[in-house]
């Protein structure tokens, strides 16, 4: 069964269209730009011009391949692209406030309580010479007026709710004491410790075996029920976005080339490189890709992009047009924005002619 038809199947369709800012919008990117100097590749342009908005409560997926510019947009949220050197420009506006243009102490204050971060790998999160629970307390204190008492006990309720077994014990533990499993659902029960509006997590089981990988993203969608948290999941596992997000934004070469509401990705989708990574699903009938698998070529480096479609040197089905610029815009009608010129009829009968998703 194809990932779409397990989308069909399993889950009722979310509402349509991208998220327009105004009441209910949690957060506002407008023309994020993060560049890295890459020494002899010049700046590597990880992020180039991209905008989005996030409902409260929506659970939004980024895809892309390997060097899309995923963590890079992620991080950049919550300011930690910019403490790494990075040269970041545009609007990130969280409850209405520009978190770019805002002061350390705002963006400190926001840190944890309004945008929390989960990440690939814990143990570069993690101190690992202080207890788990210990950790978590701490960034409880920093953000809240409580007795130490109290905090501690909010640690061991945050593993709790994480889904950590004898929370009481774990707490006690020093990360490298837990199972990779364990340590990442102490990350999340770090990062829900203070029901922070918006949890960005990356990538937050790919080190993982699938089993606990499933388990995880469980919690986390139970979590999200639970609490009203909007959710950002940078993901290669396209079945992953099937089951738990609302939105899907596919990233290529530091832009977004496609952008709808997860029903519209997989049945609809319009642009062909979101067509190769579906495609690539469906011809694994049914298994679920812990990678994306390749697509014919290789990305371009986000240091010197092709001109026009970043896609089109790859892309069977170029044309001459696509090496003039090409706008991300609603071609299709609804609110969904895509970056490809080819006629959406001509798209629908390509797609069906290869088979290039299994729908
Ligand atoms: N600190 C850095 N310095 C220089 N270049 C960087 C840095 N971080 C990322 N890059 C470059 O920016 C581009 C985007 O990287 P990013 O890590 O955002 O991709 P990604 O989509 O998250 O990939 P992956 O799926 O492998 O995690 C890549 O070309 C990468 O080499
Ligand atoms: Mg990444």
């Amino acid at each position: 069964m194809g990932a779409g038809a397990r989308v069909a199947a399993g889950r009722p369709a979310p509402e349509a269209g991208a998220a327009q800012p105004g009441a209910g919008t949690l957060l506002d990117v407008r023309d994020l730009r993060v560049g890295f100097h890459g020494g002899a590749r010049g700046v590597v342009r990880a992020v180039d011009g991209v905008s989005f908005s996030l409902r409260r409560g929506e659970a939004l997926a980024i895809v892309g391949e390997s060097g899309s510019g995923k963590s890079a947009m992620a991080l950049s949220l919550s300011g930690l692209t910019c403490e790494a050197g990075a040269d970041v420009q545009g609007a990130v506006e969280f409850e209405g406030v520009d978190l770019l243009a805002a002061g350390e102490r705002r963006l400190r204050r926001v840190r944890g309580a309004g945008i929390a971060t989960v990440f690939q790998d814990p143990m570069s999160a993690l101190n690992p010479v202080q207890r788990i629970g210990a950790q978590i307390a701490e960034q409880v204190l920093a953000h809240e007026p409580l007795s130490k008492a109290a905090a501690a006990a909010r640690a061991v309720q945050a593993l709790r709710a994480a889904g950590v077994p004898e929370p009481e014990r774990r707490a006690r533990s020093y990360p490298h004491e837990l199972s990779g499993g364990l340590r990442q659902r102490a990350m999340i029960a770090m990062a829900l410790s203070c029901s922070p509006r918006l949890l960005v997590a990356d990538e937050p089981t790919t080190a993982l075996d699938v089993t606990v990988q499933a388990q995880i993203l469980a919690e986390l969608a139970r979590l999200r029920a639970e609490t009203g948290m909007a959710v950002i999941l940078v993901t290669h596992d396209l079945g992953v976005v099937a089951g738990f997000a609302d939105r899907v934004l596919v990233m290529y070469c530091g832009q977004i080339v496609e952008q709808g509401s997860v029903s519209e990705i997989f049945e609809d989708p319009q642009h062909p490189y979101t067509w190769g990574l579906l495609g690539s699903i469906a011809r694994m009938e049914g298994e679920r890709p812990r990678r994306l698998p390749a697509i014919d070529g290789v990305p371009p480096s986000p240091a010197r992009p092709p001109a026009g479609c970043r896609f089109h040197p790859r892309c069977p089905h170029a044309m001459p047009a696509c090496k003039a610029p090409v706008e991300l815009r609603d071609r299709v009608g609804g609110g969904r924005l895509d970056r490809c010129v080819l006629e959406v009829e001509r798209k629908r009968a390509l797609r069906t002619r290869s088979g290039a998703i299994g729908l």
